[in-house]
């Protein structure tokens, strides 16, 4: 297998997004869209690629199984992920924020703030630094309905349009971080395959959409 290329993809919003991008570049004649398969591979440009859950795709390029992956900078936090970060695609792009009903006081002294969130290492590390106690709820999707029923004060989670806190009536109360999708690569594949990623890398970066 080491012939090859190995690039873990996300399924959903962000691999069609970094598909998009391989196409320009002529590396997805291999795939077949619409297709429940989970790998395909390039015998041509010793290419394959392989379609996970976005969760997993770091797990996938620590483990070396994949040389690259494409995933969001929340996940690469979150996981504390040992892997190389090599690009910034142009898409994908949201921020992390905290969140929560109108006027809420978020510097409360003396009690303690209930986080509602998907991503409990981000807002521990982010709250580590202030004067604040603080208790996080875990949750796994759906974060927003969380301080509607008095499960949490606050959330903190990604937010792109705005569409869904403003459908909940919620509001940013702080930005946090800007994020976007990365291309990631397994420490040991950059150096044993390092000519073939900085030739995809200067593929991608020959395409408009993405910045360095
Ligand atoms: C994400 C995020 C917000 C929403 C933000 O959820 O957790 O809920 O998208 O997007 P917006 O600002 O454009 O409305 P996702 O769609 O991944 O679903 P989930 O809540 O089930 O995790």
């Amino acid at each position: 297998m080491n012939k090859y290329l190995t690039l873990a993809l996300p399924k959903g919003r962000l691999g069609d997004s970094a598909l998009e991008q391989f196409d320009k570049i002529g590396w997805t004649t291999s795939i077949q869209k619409d297709s429940r398969k989970l790998v395909f591979i390039d015998e041509v440009l010793r290419i394959r690629f392989m379609f996970v859950k976005p969760a997993d795709v770091i797990t996938y390029v620590e483990n070396g199984v994949a040389d690259l992956g494409v995933i969001g900078k929340d996940s690469i936090l979150e996981e504390e992920a040992d892997v190389y970060e090599l690009l910034d695609f142009g898409f994908g792009k949201c921020k992390f924020s905290i969140a929560g009903q109108k006027n809420f006081q978020l510097h409360q002294k003396d009690s303690v703030l209930k986080i509602a969130t998907k991503y409990p290492r981000v807002t521990l590390k982010y709250f580590a630094s202030r004067n604040q106690s603080i208790e996080i709820i875990k949750l796994n999707g759906s974060v927003e309905l969380a301080p509607l029923v008095g499960l949490s004060d606050v959330i903190v989670d990604i937010v792109e349009t705005g569409g869904t806190l403003k459908a909940n009536g919620l509001e940013i109360l702080e930005d946090m971080m800007d994020i976007s999708a990365k291309l990631i690569a397994n420490r040991v594949s950059y150096r044993f395959k390092h000519d073939r990623i900085q030739q995809l890398i200067q593929l991608l970066q020959e395409q408009k959409e993405v910045t360095t």
